[in-house]
């Protein structure tokens, strides 16, 4: 029995090392400098000035964007303009359909490159890009490929054309995501477009523009002019442009609505959120914390329709509370190209100071955190899963919106006091409903002043559904067939 006793103890606290996924660093060969895509092709920028796109997980340089000037965005509003004149209004909508689909198919052959790309240069964990990001990329150029020769069918009587080019500003929470939100729908309505990625997240749209390449899109039809906010500024200054598409801060929304007031220059907003998700005591727990976590802590809680207020009926608000506890000490924080990692790293260090600033603001005013314990990396920006309780409706942790994986949970007796806790926030994007009953459901969606309401999940997307706000989350839809209506004027038919 020697064999036996020399047995090392029960290796209870062993630190388990997991195989690296085969979404490997090396999958993407990244250049030193990328250059601005315009006109089909990747010029140098007149501005002669260049920025450093990081990797929020290790701080490292990773490589150079251009910093588009005034004259490099004229360039590509110019490019936008001749291609939609002389070329993409007036090919068959079929044959624009075909790029479409040509585009959403590279997506998927270069899925894996993608997935590196969007998690080394913004963050996320690969898990999500992988099984998120791209393939819901691939989907919305499938979708509406599919509308580009259908479209007096998805307007009957109203006889559609294109407006003409279209400036699309994008953040860095889902830049290959977001851009296919933006390009897919545009292109599928004859539209061509300038689009400008946020300045820490240009590497998916830069691979986006060899796509572009690849699937012999004809030139000028994409532009991609990238740079921080003095040329989105110009963008949507420009006065070539026929319609504005935006997704970011509810601050820079408003700066754009502005801009635009009294020109003929279309405009949809997706702007910030603050949103209830709402569970009753006869919702099943289990999946109610899923959905729960899944509701803020996905993409490290930078999600404009995160679930970061969470109001508990009062009757479970233990058990409840407990089991989210434990199921937060469960989340692995760490590199985003760990195919087991949950939370990712903050994307830049400006909005980690952000988040710590609110949660700061949140102790003070007098909630109570919950961190689970775990080792944050050395390097980096992160941020651990945080929750909040104790958490009065006027606190600002529970009036504003975080951007990061920080929950505040709040409590509530009757549907109809859920309902006016739910719709106390200038905000209304999304809203999230736990309950068995079905009526209950119905009854709670059609009060909740919110864009979407999911019922027994959360943060699900599909291309044919519309997504939009309420009140200061802006306005217009992105995806489905309402998606198509920004891209398009109408000429009512009697
Ligand atoms: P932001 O609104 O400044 O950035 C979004 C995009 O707008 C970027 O491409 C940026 O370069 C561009 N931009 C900035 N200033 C502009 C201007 N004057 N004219 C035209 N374009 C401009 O957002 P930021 O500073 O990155 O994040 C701040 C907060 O905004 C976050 O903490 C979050 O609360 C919210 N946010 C919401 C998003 C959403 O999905 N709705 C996405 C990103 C941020
Ligand atoms: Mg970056």
């Amino acid at each position: 029995m020697g064999s036996l006793e020399q047995r090392s103890p029960t290796p209870s606290l062993v630190e388990w090392e997991y195989v690296p996924a085969p979404e490997a660093r090396d999958l993407v060969r990244l250049r030193e400098r990328y250059g601005l895509f315009i006109g089909g092709e990747e010029v140098e920028p007149l501005s002669d000035e260049w920025f450093a796109s990081i990797s929020p997980s290790t701080e490292e340089v990773l490589f150079e964007a251009a910093q588009a000037g005034p004259e490099d965005v004229d360039r590509a509003v110019l490019a936008a303009r001749t291609a939609f004149e002389e070329d993409w209004s007036r090919r068959p909508p079929a044959e624009r359909a075909k790029f479409l689909f040509r585009l959403a198919r590279l997506i998927q052959e270069r899925s894996r490159e993608l997935a590196v790309a969007e998690s080394l240069d913004g963050g996320k964990p690969i898990r999500e890009s992988r099984d998120v990001d791209v393939p819901l990329a691939a989907a919305h150029f499938f979708y509406y490929a599919g509308w580009a020769d259908k479209l007096e069918y998805a307007f009957p009587n109203r006889r559609p054309s294109p407006r003409g080019v279209a400036a699309q500003i994008i953040p860095w929470n889902f830049p290959l995501l977001m851009l296919a939100w933006k390009i897919a729908p545009a292109l599928a309505c004859g539209n061509t477009v300038v689009l400008k990625p946020a300045e820490t997240t240009p590497l998916s749209a830069m691979l986006f523009a060899d796509l572009c390449r690849q699937a012999e899109l004809p030139p000028g039809v994409v532009n991609i002019v990238t740079g921080d906010g003095r040329t989105g500024a110009h963008l949507v200054r420009h006065e070539g442009i026929d319609k504005v598409a935006f997704t970011g801060s509810t601050e820079v929304g408003k700066l754009i609505m502005k801009e635009l007031a009294g020109r003929d220059v279309g405009l949809t907003l997706e702007l910030g959120g603050k949103a209830a998700n709402i569970v009753f005591d006869d919702a099943a727990l289990d999946q109610a914390v899923e959905g729960i976590v899944n509701g803020i802590y996905f993409n490290q809680g930078h999600v404009c329709c995160a679930g970061s207020r969470l109001l508990v009926q009062e009757s479970i608000y233990e058990p409840l509370l407990a089991k989210l506890k434990r199921r937060l000490s469960t989340l692995r924080v760490g590199d985003p190209l760990d195919k087991n990692t949950d939370v990712g790293a903050i994307n830049s260090r400006a909005q980690l100071e952000k988040i710590r600033e609110l949660v700061a603001s949140g102790k003070e005013e007098g909630a109570e955190i919950f961190q689970p314990e775990c080792r944050l990396p050395e390097r980096g920006f992160w941020f651990a899963p945080t929750l909040f309780t104790n958490v009065a409706q006027s606190y600002r942790i529970a009036q504003e919106e975080i951007f990061g994986p920080v929950l505040s949970v709040l409590t509530f007796r009757t549907p109809a006091e859920a309902v006016e806790k739910a719709n106390n926030t200038p905000y209304g994007l999304s809203a999230g409903v736990w309950t068995e009953k079905g009526s209950r459901i119905l009854w709670m969606a059609e009060r909740l002043r919110a864009g979407v309401v999911w019922a027994n999940t959360y943060n699900r997307f599909d291309p044919t559904s519309p997504f939009g706000g309420y009140k200061e989350s802006g306005f217009g839809r992105e995806g489905g067939r309402q998606g198509l209506a920004p891209y398009l004027r109408f000429e009512e038919v009697a």
